[in-house]
C-alpha cells in the first residue's frame, strides 16, 4: 500500500522530519513536458545548498551564487591553512597540526535533527559529541567556599539534587504539600526523591559517592577511597553551582549529540560535490535582484573577478542572511524590508587553542564536554576526537552577547591573552603552557555573516510568530526565501535545512500545479 502511495510508510509515520518527500527523479520532467525550470540560488550556506541538492534530485536546473570561496556559510571549520580576513582587516591563518581542528560555527548535532540524515545520505561519518561531562567543571564568582574555584559537574549535580530532594521531602513530611498531594502521591514522590537525591533513610542528604572522591577512586582490598564531603546546604544554594545543570535538558542539547569526523564543514563540501562544481559559482557576490512576476523572469546581479554579471532564472531562492539582503539593490516591497529590519544580528564567537599536551585528559581526566563559568569566556570545550593522543584543540571560549563583545573589539593576540588569563582561573597555570597555535572567529566581524544568527523581535530560537517573521516567510513574485532565520530552529543547521526544503516544496508545488 505504501509503495503505491496509498498508505504512509513506516518512516513517514515516525516523526515530522519524514514529512518531506524528496522530489522523485523524473517526476518533474513528466509534469512540465521535459522542460526543466531553472532555479537560481543566492548563498551557498546550508539553506542554499540543500535547496539546490533537493531540486536537482527532481530534475530542476540549479545555479548557486556564493560570495565566499567555499561552501557552508556559518558552518566553518578552522584547520591548517584556513585563512580569514575580518572586516577590520586583521588576517589569521590557522596553523593547527594536520588532522586537528575546531568548528568555529556549528559544532553539535542532536540525534533528532535532519542534519544527521544528510550526513548519512552524503556518507559523512559522525563522532559522539560530549555535550555533558560529569568530570568537567563549573566555576562561578561569589562569596561561598564553592565559588572562585572549580567544582566538578558531578559534585554540583549530587549536592544540588541532594539538597533540593531533602528540602522537598521535608516540606512534604511537614504537611506543606497536603493540599496538592494524596498519601499515595506522597509515598511515590518520597520514593522518587530518595533516589534522585541519594537521600538517607531519614530523607536527609549526607553526601554521595555520586559527587566523586578526593583524589583516587576506590581501589583494591581495603582502599575505599575518600568520598567527597558535600558543601553546606546554604553554600550549595548560594554558590549557584547548579545553575547550568538544566542545559542538558534542552530539547536540542540533550545527549546523544554528534559531530562529523574531521569537522562540521565536511557535510557541505560533500553536498557541494554532489551538486557539482559546474552548478556553483564561488567568489560571486550578489549585489542586487529583481523578484520577477507573472510576465517577467527574476534575475540577480553579482560581481565576480571584478566583473559585474547578471543572471536570469525561472525562480530564485534567496538564502542570504536577512540583514545583508537589506543592503542589496532590490525591488523588495517596503513592508518586507521593514519586516527584515526586525531580525537583529547577534554576537557570538569562539577561540581555539592547540596544545601540544592533552593536560585536560592526562592531569584532570576530562574527556570531552565543556566546563562552564560566569567569567566572560562562558565555557571551555574539550576536543571530542583524538582522545589520548599527544595534542588537541581546546575551545577556550564560546561566548555570546555582551561576553563576546568584550573579545570582539580585540585583536586575535589580545583575545588569546585574555582567554588564557581567564582560563587559568579554572585550570591553573597549565592553561598557559604548551600552546602551539590558536585561531579565533568573531561572527559580527566575519564578511558575509556579520552576525552569528538573528533574533526576531518578540520571538525565540524555537518559536517565532511575529508579523515580521510571517511576512519574511512569504515569497515575492518568483522569489522564495530560506535560511535558519525562517524557522523555529534558529542557530541550528536543522532550521536552515528545513527552511531550504520548504522553499523547494513551495516551488515544486507551484511548478506542478
Ligand atoms: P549561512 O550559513 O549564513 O549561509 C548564507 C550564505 O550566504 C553564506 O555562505 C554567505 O557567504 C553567503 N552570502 C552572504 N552574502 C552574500 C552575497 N552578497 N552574495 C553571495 N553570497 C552571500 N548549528 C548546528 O546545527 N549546531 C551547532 O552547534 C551550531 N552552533 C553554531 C554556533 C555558532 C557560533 C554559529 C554562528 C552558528 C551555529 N549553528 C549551529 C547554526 C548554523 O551554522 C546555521 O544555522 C546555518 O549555517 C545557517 O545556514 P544558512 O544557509 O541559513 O545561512
Ligand atoms: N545551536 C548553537 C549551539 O548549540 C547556538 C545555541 C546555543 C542555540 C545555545 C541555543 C542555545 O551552540
Amino acid at each position: 500500500m505504501s509503495t503505491l502511495g496509498m498508505a504512509p510508510s513506516v518512516a513517514d509515520t515516525d516523526t515530522a522530519r519524514q514529512a518531506f518527500t524528496p522530489i522523485r527523479p523524473g517526476h518533474l520532467i513528466d509534469k512540465v513536458n521535459g522542460k526543466a525550470p531553472k532555479v537560481l540560488i543566492l548563498g551557498g550556506g546550508p539553506a542554499g545548498l540543500v535547496s539546490a541538492y533537493e531540486l536537482q534530485k527532481g530534475g530542476y536546473k540549479v545555479e548557486i551564487l556564493e560570495a565566499r570561496s567555499r561552501p557552508g556559510g556559518r558552518v566553518r571549520t578552522a584547520r591548517k591553512g584556513v585563512t580569514e580576513t575580518d572586516l577590520d582587516g586583521e588576517t589569521q591563518t590557522c596553523d593547527f597540526s594536520p588532522g586537528h581542528f575546531y568548528n568555529v560555527g556549528a559544532t553539535r548535532i542532536p540525534q533528532h535533527h535532519i542534519t544527521v540524515d544528510y550526513c548519512r545520505e552524503l556518507g559523512v561519518e559522525l563522532l559522539a559529541f560530549g555535550n555533558q561531562n560529569a568530570d568537567s567543571l563549573v566555576y562561578y564568582d561569589g562569596d561561598t567556599p564553592l565559588n572562585n574555584s572549580p567544582v566538578t559537574y558531578r559534585q554540583a549535580k549530587a549536592d544540588t539534587y541532594g539538597y533540593v530532594s531533602e528540602l522537598l521531602t521535608k516540606a512534604m513530611n511537614n504537611g506543606a504539600l497536603d493540599r496538592e498531594l494524596s498519601k499515595d502521591d506522597k509515598d511515590a514522590l518520597s520514593e522518587f526523591l530518595s533516589r534522585f537525591g541519594d537521600l538517607s533513610a531519614l530523607g536527609a542528604y549526607k553526601g554521595s559517592s555520586r559527587a566523586g572522591y578526593v583524589g583516587a577512586s576506590p581501589g583494591a582490598g581495603l582502599d575505599y577511597g575518600e568520598q567527597r564531603t558535600p558543601g553546606a546546604l546554604s553554600d550549595v544554594i548560594q554558590s549557584g553551582i547548579g545553575r547550568n545543570l538544566s542545559f542538558e535538558f534542552g530539547h536540542d542539547q540533550a545527549m546523544m549529540m554528534f559531530s562529523p569526523v574531521g569537522g562540521m564543514d565536511r557535510i557541505y563540501y560533500r553536498m557541494a560535490e554532489a551538486i557539482g562544481a559546474n552548478h556553483i559559482k564561488y567568489g560571486a557576490e550578489v549585489t542586487g535582484f529583481s523578484t520577477g512576476d507573472n510576465s517577467s523572469k527574476p534575475w540577480a546581479t553579482y560581481t565576480r573577478n571584478g566583473q559585474e554579471e547578471k543572471v536570469e532564472a525561472d525562480y530564485i531562492i534567496c538564502a542570504l542572511p536577512p540583514h545583508l539582503v537589506l543592503r542589496l539593490d532590490t525591488d523588495l516591497p517596503k513592508d518586507l524590508t521593514t519586516a527584515l529590519k526586525e531580525a537583529k544580528p547577534f554576537s557570538s564567537g569562539k577561540l581555539g587553542i592547540e596544545y601540544s599536551r592533552r593536560w585536560w585528559e592526562e592531569d584532570q581526566r576530562i574527556y570531552g564536554g565543556a566546563s562552564n563559568t560566569d567569567l566572560a569566556i562562558e565555557q571551555i570545550m574539550y576536543p571530542y576526537d583524538h582522545y589520548n593522543s599527544d595534542r588537541g584543540v581546546v575551545v577556550a571560549y564560546y561566548n555570546n552577547g555582551d561576553n563576546h563583545r568584550e573579545f570582539e573589539k580585540l585583536t586575535h593576540k589580545e583575545r588569546l591573552n585574555k582567554a588564557v588569563d581567564l582560563g587559568k582561573k579554572i585550570h591553573g597555570d597549565e592553561y598557559g603552557k604548551n600552546i602551539s597555535s590558536s585561531f579565533s572567529g568573531c561572527f559580527m566581524k566575519t564578511r558575509y555573516s556579520e552576525g552569528a544568527w538573528v533574533d526576531w523581535e518578540g520571538g525565540s530560537h524555537s518559536h517565532n510568530e511575529s508579523d515580521a517573521y510571517k511576512k519574511a516567510l512569504k515569497p515575492v513574485g518568483r522569489m522564495y526565501f530560506a535560511g535558519d532565520h525562517l524557522s523555529n530552529s534558529i542557530a541550528w543547521q536543522q532550521g536552515a535545512l528545513e527552511s531550504g526544503r520548504a522553499a523547494v516544496t513551495a516551488i515544486h508545488d507551484r511548478v506542478t500545479a
